[in-house]
């Protein structure tokens, strides 16, 4: 090994380890801003990029001055004012396995290729599958395959997690589309709020986008069964056949979960595959005060869960959820002879099953978010930003200024300020002077064809006293916006 590299490793290893831990504390005590955008040349430059590209580090203090410089150009999500978009707030250890990954580089995907991963990934597969009813074994550490169980692994996010749903549920009604190309009658239903990624990944599977047909919404974006019903009938009626049915717990932009009993029901009644794309909103099995938005989920015959979302976990780390551990071993029937075995092998490999052939130590990150702290804070954490947004929703009705459209389910909640200016260019101006100041980071959506504020409660730490002074700073930049 390079001497000057090693002399780098034992100098700045701990300083970094300091680093990291003044801009977790710094943020947490609300100090500098959440975000301060910079132009990418800017940051480039402040970088040093271009030299350290050509020559690599010199000395451990370019080592520490690029890290220092790199968080500065970060967004802060352990700001308690960070309630942006629907990415995981981590704890501050949850890097280590990143870490641990990013030394030892064991893609799990292949047991024989990373052991302790993919054993890891078994077992909280088991507990996620528990949380569904799905899981007939005695303890998370039973590996036998019983006929009953379910099934799952994990992969890189929300969007593939979709498409590898939906391609199962391909290969159940239409077996052949894997050899022959995708039949052109089959259509997915579902609402025509659900996630991009459902339409892009009907796309991606050759089936054109206008397969998925969109079911008619409420004027809070939540799917009505009736017209479920409807579309299926006029689908059959034009000689299509539904492949699935997809609901959203909860919504992206709203947070609000369809009604996934009667939506159970319909398919069951009609023999359909069942999808939820619980993304972000499936977290809520884990809390026996917040399951109710989940009454039915059991009934999905597929369901994903993103831990980068609201378990806590660094991005990305996604579940895809199977109540028939044959609908995914069906999958994907295509065989590349290096990898698969057919014979018994130690372990479980969950490469056959995944988009991603090499795929990264999902399983030890989602463990560990258990190992910091246990399940008991994690659903402590849950209950606490879905009371928050409740809370929040509450401030908002006193408020003559301010209107949320509709009482929270999740740590969603869309608002808009109606002082002044009544447009959505206004809503959007407002959204981006806030966060042009670094007090807070918000998103904003349209919620039937108008435009909101969102705020995303993601951050353990955030209390009612920071959304009141999100409200108060709102309308002090209000007064200065003009579109
Ligand atoms: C309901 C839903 N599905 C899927 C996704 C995509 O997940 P990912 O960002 O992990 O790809 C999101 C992301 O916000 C989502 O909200």
């Amino acid at each position: 090994m390079n001497t000057i590299k090693k002399d780098f490793w034992n100098a700045t290893v701990a300083k970094i380890g300091n680093a990291l831990n003044s801009y977790v504390v710094r943020s947490q005590k609300e100090e500098g801003p959440v975000l301060q955008q910079q132009d990418p040349t800017q940051i480039i430059k402040a970088l040093k990029a271009e030299s350290l590209f050509k020559s690599g580090f010199q000395k451990a203090s370019e080592v520490l001055e690029f890290v220092s410089t790199y968080l500065d150009n970060t967004n802060h999500l352990h700001h308690p004012r960070y309630m942006g978009h629907q990415v995981a707030v981590p704890h501050p250890f949850s890097g280590i396995p990143d870490w641990i990954h990013g030394t030892a580089n064991n893609p799990s995907s292949l047991y024989e290729m990373g052991p302790a991963g993919g054993a890891l990934e078994g077992f909280m597969i088991h507990w996620m599958l528990d949380k569904l009813g799905w899981f007939q074994g005695k303890e998370y550490t039973d590996f036998k395959k019983y006929p009953n169980n379910g099934s799952g692994l994990l992969t890189h996010g929300g969007s593939v997690a979709n498409l590898t749903a939906l391609s199962a549920a391909r290969a159940a009604i239409a077996p052949e589309a894997w050899t022959e190309g995708s039949p052109t009658d089959l259509v997915v239903l579902g609402p025509s709020t659900s996630h991009y990624s459902i339409a892009r990944a009907i796309s991606i599977m050759g089936m054109g986008s206008q397969a998925f047909v969109p079911v008619a919404v409420d004027h809070n974006e939540v799917l009505l069964v009736p017209d479920l019903e409807r579309a299926y009938h006029k689908q059959i009626a034009n000689g299509k056949r539904v492949m699935a049915v997809v609901a959203n717990a909860c919504a992206t932009s709203t947070g609000l979960y369809d009604p996934l009993d009667s939506i159970g029901d319909f398919c069951k009644k009609h023999q359909l595959w069942f999808h939820v794309d619980g993304a972000h909103g499936a977290v809520a099995l884990l809390s026996e005060r917040e399951k109710k938005h989940v009454k039915g989920i059991e009934k999905a015959d597929s369901l994903i869960w993103d831990a980068h979302k609201m378990m806590r976990v660094p991005a990305l780390c996604t579940a895809v959820l199977f109540k028939n551990q044959y609908h995914q071993f069906n999958n994907f029937t295509q065989k590349g002879s290096y990898v698969f075995h057919s014979t018994e092998v130690v372990g479980m490999d969950s490469m056959p099953y995944t988009v991603e052939c090499t795929k990264s130590a999902l399983g030890t990150k989602l463990f560990w978010t258990f190992a910091l702290e246990g399940e008991q804070k994690l659903i402590d954490y849950v209950e606490h930003c879905y009371k928050l947004a409740q809370d929040f929703y509450k401030l908002i009705e006193k408020q003559s200024d301010f209107v949320a459209p509709y009482q929270p389910q999740s740590n969603i909640l869309c608002f808009r300020y109606q002082g002044k200016d009544l447009s959505d260019a206004f809503q959007l101006a407002l959204r981006y002077q806030l966060i042009a100041t670094g007090t807070f980071y918000i998103t904003s959506c349209e919620v039937n064809n108008q435009r909101y504020l969102r705020v995303v409660l993601i951050h353990p730490d955030t209390q009612l006293h920071h959304l009141e002074s999100l409200l108060d700073h709102i309308r002090s930049i209000a007064e200065k916006v003009v579109v």
